[in-house]
């Protein structure tokens, strides 16, 4: 099999250094696999999915081995690396959208802000790459 897209190897997210909430958790993407992680709510998937992109909030204190996206190691990426992965090589659906979409926007300019950062592409193209998504 091709080298996996994600690799996250022994994962640990600490709330506010004692509220332990993700617990030493391994797992690897391919290419075209899709994988769910499955789990009560307040069970951690959340915060496994922030970890990966270095999006925790300040409390939060994270320790692994590796995550590693692309072949490329997230945890020694400064916060201006880290912009410019998130959005291109890697996608976020947040859950909640009352709170995670801004309802004076509409949805389609939403999805064309993230592609504007990343490619040069002219309006049409630009529209035209949003109506895809
Ligand atoms: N900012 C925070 N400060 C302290 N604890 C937090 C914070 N954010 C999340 N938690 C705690 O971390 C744990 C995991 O939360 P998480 O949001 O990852 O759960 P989840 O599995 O995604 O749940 P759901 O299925 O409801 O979306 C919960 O116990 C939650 O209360
Ligand atoms: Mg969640």
């Amino acid at each position: 099999m091709n080298n996996p897209i994600l690799t996250v190897e022994h994962l640990s997210v600490t709330f506010n250094h004692r509220q332990t909430v993700v617990d030493d958790i391994s797992f690897e993407i391919h290419a075209g696999e899709t994988f769910a992680l499955v789990g009560e709510s307040g069970s951690g998937k959340s915060i496994t999915a922030l970890s990966v992109l270095r999006l925790l909030p300040n409390n939060a204190s994270l320790n692994a081995e590796a995550i590693n996206l692309h072949g490329d190691d997230v945890l020694k990426r400064s916060e201006f690396e880290l912009c410019k992965i998130r959005g291109r090589r890697i996608g976020f659906i947040f859950q909640d959208p009352m709170s995670s979409l801004n309802p004076v926007m509409t949805i389609g300019s939403q999805i064309e802000e993230v592609i504007k950062l990343h490619f040069d592409l002219s309006r049409d193209a630009l529209q035209q790459r949003a109506l895809e998504l």
